[in-house]
């Protein structure tokens, strides 16, 4: 088997924020210590008959005046090299195109071309100042933008393109929206103190550590379309008027991270996706049936550190799973430092499992640590299976 892949150090694909999952546990810590006071605000709301969503539509303008004389919100400047990523507005109904530079080759097929991309809210993404510091976002972390290129021939061949876009509407851009205002506290980068309480504010009012993005990829599976950034679950969309049909959970089985970067199985087109996190389970991979209505093989690699992996690779009977030393360690949001960290020394491998197998079916190959976020190619030359079954009977014995 070879998997062909290029390497990078610390620096993040162009396309591609850091993952941090929803720390649920986290939301969940911070849900605990406010316990008292939420237990406490709920009997005198109880005593005062005060409905429970009124108490917390209460809490909720309370944090929110807190941050809004505490935190100053201020335009994040791009460098001459992300100004392609400036936002660009909604244009609402299709616009058609009328300059096409180059020549559209006559067996060109008709169909859309559609992509996503960082286009962020309120003018461009937006730093904090505050008594506790400053913090930021990194430039990728816009809210996700669909665009859309509609070819059609019309009569004597002539092509008739429309461009629309759209943004992807997560659960957490609905919340902006409805706030008409940025809501989120930038936590990726910045002062210690100013990223932790920024991550306390957020799982405060909003329950979840950061916004659902959905800015990476669009994919396939099953003749429905998803958009997806890796922190989150996919959203589906309509392709032909860009809407947001919900959060794709695969009927249940799956409220996590998905990696953006799914991979189809091939002969059978079940699809293999995976999702990382910053707390146990690390790692968890899972196969989606061809109908895209069953989770039928979910499994916990049982990595015993938190890493970054942005992506797998599946050939027709394995697997691929990198474990490198790009690790996310909550700790370091405790104490205020940067929660994504390069080990050098740390070791890197990479394992082949059979689609259906679980963690004691992966073969590891250890190599030089390094950084590897795509996979370029991962196709079977014939001999793996006796190799893997001859490595799995060894190891066993
Ligand atoms: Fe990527």
């Amino acid at each position: 088997m070879a998997a062909c892949s290029y390497t990078c150090q610390v620096n993040y694909c162009c396309s591609q924020k850091p993952v941090i999952p929803k720390f649920k546990d986290l939301g969940a810590s911070v849900s605990f210590n406010l316990k008292p006071f939420l237990t406490n605000l709920e009997h005198f709301s109880l005593l005062m008959d005060v409905p429970k969503v009124i108490l917390k539509e209460t809490i909720f303008k309370l944090l929110d005046n807190f941050v809004d004389l505490t935190f100053e919100f201020v335009d994040q400047p791009l460098s001459p090299s992300q100004s392609n990523f400036a936002p660009v507005e909604e244009i609402g109904e299709a616009v058609r195109v009328t300059i096409v530079q180059g020549k559209i080759p006559d067996d060109f097929p008709e169909g859309v071309y559609i992509r996503n991309g960082s286009n962020p809210l309120f003018g461009g993404l937006k730093s904090t100042k505050s008594i506790f510091g400053k913090s930021s976002h990194l430039w990728v972390e816009g809210e996700g933008m669909l665009h859309a290129l509609y070819f059609t021939k019309e009569k004597g061949n002539k092509w008739n393109i429309l461009y629309k876009n759209k943004y992807v509407e997560t659960d957490t851009f609905n919340m902006e929206k409805n706030l008409k205002k940025p809501g989120f506290i930038p936590n990726i980068e910045g002062d210690s103190l100013a990223v932790l309480v920024a991550s306390l504010l957020n799982v405060m009012r909003f329950g979840v550590l950061h916004k659902y993005i959905s800015n990476t990829n669009v994919f396939e599976h099953s003749k429905k379309y998803y958009s997806i950034a890796e922190n989150h679950m996919p959203q589906e969309i309509n392709i032909q008027t860009l809407e947001t049909l919900g959060n794709w959970t695969v009927n249940g089985a799956w409220s996590q991270p998905f990696t953006a970067h799914p991979k189809k199985i091939p002969d059978t087109g079940e699809l293999v996706t995976m999702g990382i996190n910053p707390l146990k389970p690390y790692l968890q991979l899972g196969v989606i049936s061809t109908d895209g209505k069953q989770m039928v093989h979910k499994v916990d690699v049982k990595l015993n550190r938190c890493i970054i992996c942005h992506e797998i690779g599946v050939t027709k009977r394995y697997n691929v799973i990198l474990d490198f030393p790009l690790t996310i360690d909550l700790n370091r949001l405790i104490i205020g430092e940067q929660l994504i960290k390069y080990d050098k020394d740390g070791y890197a491998r990479i394992g082949i499992m059979p689609h259906y197998g679980d963690a004691n079916s992966i073969k590891w190959f250890e190599i030089e640590p390094c950084c590897v976020f795509h996979i370029i190619n991962c196709f079977e030359d014939n001999d793996e299976q006796r190799i893997y079954q001859e490595d799995l009977l060894n190891l066993e014995g």
